[in-house]
């Protein structure tokens, strides 16, 4: 069956045009409140739903993001599946800004955010060997190619605290010791309660920068940036659309029964 497909949109994306009856929801969640209000309507037969992760007006720092309210309200409209789009630095010549890069896996260096639904009460360990939904990343590259967009099948994202950028030091080490191809400070603990919360998620990382390793590009400049996120979030919206027309359903790594060997307390013991 067809679930409601839920966008997450990062820097620079704050709205999706062309909804047909949309409307601006506020979602109440016994884990806070979401970044903003939550934007419902339908693309094409496609039901979504669309939360600007920062806030319109991008008042939330990636720190201060409540990123369990955020999927725990889109879970409550009814998302089976959820796409995120973020911004991301580049550890890759052959990743150039302009870029999209739809991530495998991830290197979680976040350290001041709430990670899991989980606590004293009811304790769970889900699996994030294979962090995102295999169906759902690839229909997002397939619907990336779709519309011109240059389209990585894969990669490794560091996910860091920020919000300062890295040094150029940290930028050196997760390039060459440890393997990322990207960086950037949203996706965790994001995927990691994506997948708590049984949804099917994926992350499409839209390249602005060089971070600080490259020896042509010293720093992380904002303006540059924000210019090359201008021409991403035309770029993004046309990627939905595209992606509304043909949402998978299922996948193989079982997104969707994720809890069903991860709880460990006793059924009589855990909160009702
Ligand atoms: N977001 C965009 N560019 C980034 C970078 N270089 N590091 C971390 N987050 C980013």
């Amino acid at each position: 069956m067809r679930g409601r497909l839920g966008i997450i949109g990062g820097s620079g994306l704050y709205d999706i045009p062309g909804l047909a009856d949309a409307a601006w929801q506020d979602v109440d969640s016994p884990f806070g409140v979401p970044s903003d209000a939550i934007l419902t309507g339908t693309l094409g037969d496609q039901p979504l739903a669309f939360l600007p992760r920062h806030g319109r007006g991008h008042v939330h720092t990636p720190t201060s993001v409540p990123y369990r309210a955020n999927i725990d309200a889109l879970k409550r409209l009814g998302c089976t599946h959820v796409v995120s789009l973020s911004a991301c630095g580049s550890f890759r010549a052959d990743m150039p800004p302009g870029d999209f890069v739809v991530v495998d896996q991830f290197i979680d260096r976040t350290f001041a955010r709430d990670k899991s639904f989980f606590g004293p009460g009811c304790v769970g360990h889900v699996s994030v060997a294979h962090p995102v939904c295999d169906a759902l990343s690839a229909a997002c590259v397939t619907a990336a190619r779709s519309v011109g967009i240059n389209v990585h099948a894969g990669g490794t994202y560091l996910a860091m605290e920020g919000p300062q950028f890295s040094t150029r030091a940290e930028s050196v080490m997760y390039r060459d010791v440890w393997g990322a191809d990207v960086i950037g400070m949203t996706n965790m603990p994001e995927a990691k309660l994506a997948r708590e919360a049984e949804l099917h998620y994926a992350s499409v990382a839209m390249i602005t920068d060089f971070d600080s390793w490259h020896p042509d590009h010293g720093a992380v400049d904002v303006s540059d940036v924000i210019a090359t996120l201008q021409g991403n979030g035309t770029k993004a919206r046309d990627l939905v659309v595209a992606l509304a027309a043909d949402l998978p359903t299922g996948c193989a790594v079982g997104c969707d029964t994720a809890l069903t060997h991860a709880i460990m307390t006793a059924p009589d013991r855990r909160d009702p």
